[in-house]
């Protein structure tokens, strides 16, 4: 691309900001419009670095989600070291305590850590658990990173860089002979030399890209206050049955998260929040004591196959960087550093291949 131009990214989620901090710092000059920082799925995410503890097949969602796990320790660091914020990233290993054999599922694959612990040894390991649990899986190599403090220390990184963050939404995407020609947006219209779209949950409302919204509704608690941050009761993730339990180190506890396919309606309701404490009490009965600190909600950007959307689209001057589902926090350095190389460096990674939007588009030929 004509290295002199500006580069608009539509959608501030961490997505989005991932890839506007990596351009920056290559030189690009980057610009981010966001509509509603509060709504985007980052502030709503528990922050889980799971490849292994959801249970991803072997194949390139895998090799990404695992590509993007290696690449944290680094990139946390370089987000941190400009931001001078934590991002509260905590390599702790997930725990995967089931009730039943039938459920003892695990990709065994070379390079990568995981441990049976049979009913005795996790009752050991990780007391407080239900009687119910007859053993589970633990990941160490499996983490989280705090999204809200990763979100402030991304925002802060990027102001930092001087990129340029407007509040504002696109209306409508101009397009003329193959290209991008500007933007619609509620602050007047923006053009720019390239444009990238990681617009998560709302793509669909810009271009006509499968994407669609599966809410989660979660909570938080908070440890009893004569216990100490330092002595947490829970020192890793429990991924249990249709829930998971994260703690953080300062002391309040992550319960999610319901996966709801009904569209753009908001608001926490009484089941969903039924379904979140019931199941978390079930796996961790001493919870059911602890104090309820928040509840929120968020919309996950799904797509039909559950893979994100990256990589070049139908316009020689857009990218495409949406879709990520339940693997966004996951995916934010991988999803930086490709969407980087493609735009700024002319370097395709072939790993971008399996997740180009054209797996979608069904191409029929007609024999006349
Ligand atoms: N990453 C877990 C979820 O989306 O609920």
């Amino acid at each position: 691309m004509n290295k002199s131009n500006e580069i608009l990214i539509i959608g501030g989620g961490i997505i989005g900001l991932s890839i506007a901090i990596e351009l920056q710092l290559r030189g690009a000059k980057v610009t981010v419009i966001s509509r509603n920082f509060q709504q985007i799925a980052t502030n709503a995410a528990a922050g889980m670095l799971a490849p292994q503890a959801e249970a991803i097949p072997p194949g390139k969602m895998l090799d990404l989600c695992l590509k993007s796990r290696a690449l944290y320790p680094e990139w946390v660091k370089k987000i941190e070291s400009i931001s001078g914020l934590p991002t509260g990233y905590w390599p702790c290993g997930i725990l995967t305590p089931v009730y039943a054999v039938k459920d003892r599922k695990n990709y065994a694959l070379p390079n990568l850590n995981y441990q049976w612990l049979n009913q005795v040894a996790i009752h050991q390991y990780q007391p407080g658990l239900s009687p119910e649990v007859i053993g589970g899986w633990f990941y160490s190599q499996d983490g989280q990173v705090d999204s809200r403090y990763l979100y402030q220390s991304m925002i802060a990184a990027a102001k930092e860089l001087k990129i340029e963050i407007q509040a504002g939404f696109v209306t409508e995407i101009i397009r003329q002979k193959g290209k991008i020609q500007s933007l619609k947006t509620s602050i007047g219209e923006l053009e720019a030399e390239h444009y990238v779209l990681a617009t998560g949950a709302w793509s669909q409302e810009l271009l006509p890209i499968p994407v669609f919204p599966t809410k989660g509704q979660m909570l938080s608690l908070k440890i009893p206050s004569d216990v100490s941050t330092k002595n947490l009761p829970l020192q890793q993730v429990l991924f249990g049955n249709q829930t998971y339990i994260v703690p953080r180190k300062d002391g309040r506890i992550i319960i999610g998260a319901t996966c709801e396919n009904i569209g753009f309606v908001d608001g926490n309701t009484a089941a969903g929040i039924q379904q979140l404490l019931g199941n978390a009490i079930r796996l961790y009965p001493v919870l059911r004591n602890y104090k309820i600190l928040e509840f929120w909600w968020g919309f996950r950007p799904n797509t039909p196959d559950e893979m994100p959307i990256l990589g070049k689209s139908n316009y020689d001057n857009l990218t495409l960087a949406t879709g990520h589902y339940r693997n966004g926090i996951l995916l934010a350095p991988v999803t930086g550093i490709l969407i980087a190389d493609l735009i700024w460096n002319d370097q395709y990674n072939p790993l971008l291949k399996a997740f180009n939007y054209s797996r979608f588009v069904e191409v029929e030929i007609i024999n006349n």
